[in-house]
Formats: structure tokens, C-alpha cells, sequence
């Protein structure tokens, strides 16, 4: 065994036995409540330093004091030895008002603000059903540089499910931006080509988020064979041409793309059933399997700024100081962990896994 640092990385031409980069985020995480903040909190706290909390909960977390008080329930799920910081969002209804906004721009732990198209996903029905209904709320948020995380998903009918991203860029995004270039915005867990081109074309203000069950998976993964309710998630999975335009992204080495799970457990019964709910369970397994993927892709380089730099530069967050080494000794992903007395399956269930934490984390 030996120790390893990126200068260091040149030298080897084999597969290292310990990877050590600095302490990763999470940009978009869904950690639930109540019982299942039990699984969720330590899932994420083994290894992030901070997470970016979603707000869809049911009622969504739509003021500054729900975001305060679940950030409370959160912590109380923290282990002991962690620093994990939980970083609140809010969820952006119709009738935001502008001065929650101003409120958010006082509490250094509530950062950004979350549109969902109303109906979009998992409790989004008080989601935005108009983009010029929250223009007030938005152009505040420009002028205090508090980043839009956006769902980016149109809802018609008519709309294909596999284009509804790209109808999104066209028609309310692009326009937005051109509105509002000062605003911060995040298309989060994008998943087409389209979206990996509209952000690489737009100013610095202008980022997005990639999960690792959107590089690892394409549609195919989920439908041939026999469907797999365990990679559903919204957006959907699609076709080989558009996962590969995300790899490429990701390895990039752009810093408008980072590391985002979108992390979304749901309990083995409401996946396993004739209507099953949109979310994969990945943060188990996160950061181990970002590092197989950046290794298998030779791009072991890329993935320090991918996971740990980039997101925080982008939030205006200071880089975290500590580091996290992993080992490259393969494990078995279990089949199933526990939301409150519920199962719930997750990503690589049953599956090894090559890279595993090492427990002790480096100061
Ligand atoms: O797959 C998803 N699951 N996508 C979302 O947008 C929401 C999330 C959830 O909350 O379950
Ligand atoms: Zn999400």
C-alpha cells in the first residue's frame, strides 16, 4: 500500500491501491424526513462535508424557518464524529414571497432556492405552474446572488417524456437567462446532450449537476430484458448518445459541472409495484462509484475537481480542508437497507463494488 496525491498520479501506470482526494459535497441530495433521516444522514455524513438538501417534502419546505427546523431533524441523525453540513434550499411555489428570499440571504445555511415544474416529480404539485408567476421572487434573487436549482422538465401532455428536458432549455430557460443573466442557476441531474451544450454555451453564472446513475445508466439499462424499476428516476434515463455527452462533461474538467447524487431513496414497495415512484438510492455507494467510474474512464485526474472543487467554487463555498482516501478493495453493495421499518433497495444491490472508504478520515 501506498499513499497518493494527484502530483504523484503521473508516475503510476497500474491501478493505485488508495485514491485520496479532498473531502467531498453532495450539490443535490434528497434526504427525506423523519425515520428515514436515520438511514439517509449517515449515508451522506460517512463522506460529504456538505450536502445541498432538496425541499420536496410533503408539505414542501417553502419558508426559512421550515428550512431551519428540518435542517434541526436532520442534524439530529448526525453521527457524533462528523462535521456534515446540511445546506437548506427552498421550494419555489407560486406565491414565493420575494422577502423569503431576503430572509434566505441571511442564514449562511439556507443557500439556494429550488423550481420544480408543478407536477414534474416526487411532490412537486405546488411547484411553479408559470415561470412569469415567480419573476418577482427571481429578479431578488439575482440581485442577491442566490442560485435557481432547476427541475429541468416541461409537463404538457404532449411532450414526450424523453424530450422534456430539451423543450425545458428552449422554452423557459433560455428565456429566463436572457432575462436575468446575473441569476445563478443550476440545471440539476441533467441528462441529454442538449443540456451539456446549452451550459457549456452560457456565461459562469450558468452550471449543472450530473449523478452517477446518469453516467453509469442509459435507457437501455432500464428497459431491455426486462424493466428495472430501481433506475427509474426523473429525469429519465435516455438514449447511449446522450450518456455519453454527459461522460464527456463530467471528465471534462470544466467547472461548470459537478458532482450532484440526486440521491432519492423510495421504499422497495412503492418502486416494486404497477406505478412505481422516480428516484435512485445511490448514497450509499457515491463517492465509490464516481472513483470506479473516473478510473475505468482513465480520467482518475478529473475527478477531485468533479467532486470536491468546482461545486463549492460555484456556490461561492469555501473548499473543505480534510481528505478522504479510498482503497481499491472490492465489497458487496447490501440488497436492501432499511427506511424507518420499510426496505429500500439500493444502487448496485447485490453488485461489488470496486473502490471501498477507508475509514479514517485525514486531517
Ligand atoms: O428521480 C427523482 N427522484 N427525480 C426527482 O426529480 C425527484 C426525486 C425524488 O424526490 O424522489
Ligand atoms: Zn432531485
Amino acid at each position: 500500500k501506498f499513499g497518493y496525491t494527484w502530483e504523484k498520479r503521473k508516475d503510476f501506470m497500474t491501478t493505485p491501491e488508495l485514491v485520496t482526494i479532498t473531502k467531498p459535497d453532495d450539490w443535490h441530495l434528497h434526504l427525506r424526513d423523519e425515520i428515514a433521516l436515520e438511514t439517509t444522514v449517515p449515508a451522506t455524513s460517512r463522506v460529504f462535508g456538505r450536502a445541498i438538501v432538496m425541499p420536496n417534502l410533503k408539505p414542501p419546505v417553502t419558508t426559512v424557518k421550515m428550512a431551519l427546523d428540518y435542517r434541526a431533524r436532520i442534524l439530529e441523525y448526525k453521527p457524533l464524529n462528523s462535521n456534515f453540513n446540511p445546506l437548506m434550499t427552498l421550494f419555489l411555489t407560486d406565491n414565493l414571497d420575494p422577502d423569503e428570499a431576503v430572509r434566505l440571504s441571511t442564514e449562511e445555511s439556507v443557500v439556494a432556492i429550488k423550481y420544480y415544474p408543478s407536477g414534474a416529480t416526487t411532490n412537486s404539485d405546488t411547484g411553479v405552474t408559470d415561470i412569469k408567476n415567480v419573476y418577482p421572487v427571481v429578479e431578488k434573487m439575482a440581485e442577491l446572488g442566490i442560485p435557481l436549482l432547476l427541475h429541468g422538465e416541461v409537463t404538457e401532455d404532449h411532450i414526450d417524456i424523453f424530450d422534456r428536458e430539451k423543450v425545458f432549455i428552449e422554452t423557459i430557460l433560455a428565456p429566463l437567462i436572457e432575462r436575468y443573466p446575473e441569476l445563478k442557476v443550476i440545471l440539476e441531474h441533467i441528462t441529454t446532450k442538449d443540456s451539456v451544450e446549452f451550459v457549456e454555451s452560457q456565461s459562469s453564472n450558468v452550471a449543472a449537476t450530473i449523478t452517477i446513475h446518469h453516467l453509469l445508466y442509459n435507457r437501455n439499462d432500464m428497459l431491455v430484458g426486462g424493466i428495472r424499476p430501481h433506475l427509474y428516476c426523473l429525469p429519465v434515463l435516455k438514449r447511449n448518445i446522450h450518456q455519453a455527452s454527459l461522460i464527456k462533461a463530467a471528465l471534462s474538467g470544466s467547472p461548470k459541472f459537478f458532482l450532484g447524487t440526486d440521491s432519492a431513496p423510495h421504499t422497495k414497495p412503492e418502486k416494486e409495484t404497477s406505478c412505481g415512484c422516480a428516484g435512485v438510492f445511490s448514497a450509499p455507494a457515491a463517492i465509490e462509484l464516481y472513483t470506479q467510474f473516473f478510473m475505468e474512464q482513465n480520467s482518475l485526474s478529473k475527478l477531485e475537481g468533479f467532486a470536491s472543487f468546482f461545486g463549492a467554487d460555484f456556490y461561492g463555498q469555501p473548499r473543505n480542508q480534510e481528505k478522504i482516501t479510498l482503497e481499491n478493495i472490492p465489497w458487496r453493495m447490501p440488497d436492501q437497507y432499511q427506511l424507518g421499518d420499510v426496505p429500500t433497495v439500493p444502487i448496485f444491490a447485490g453488485q461489488t463494488i470496486n473502490w471501498r472508504l477507508k475509514d479514517d478520515i485525514e486531517t
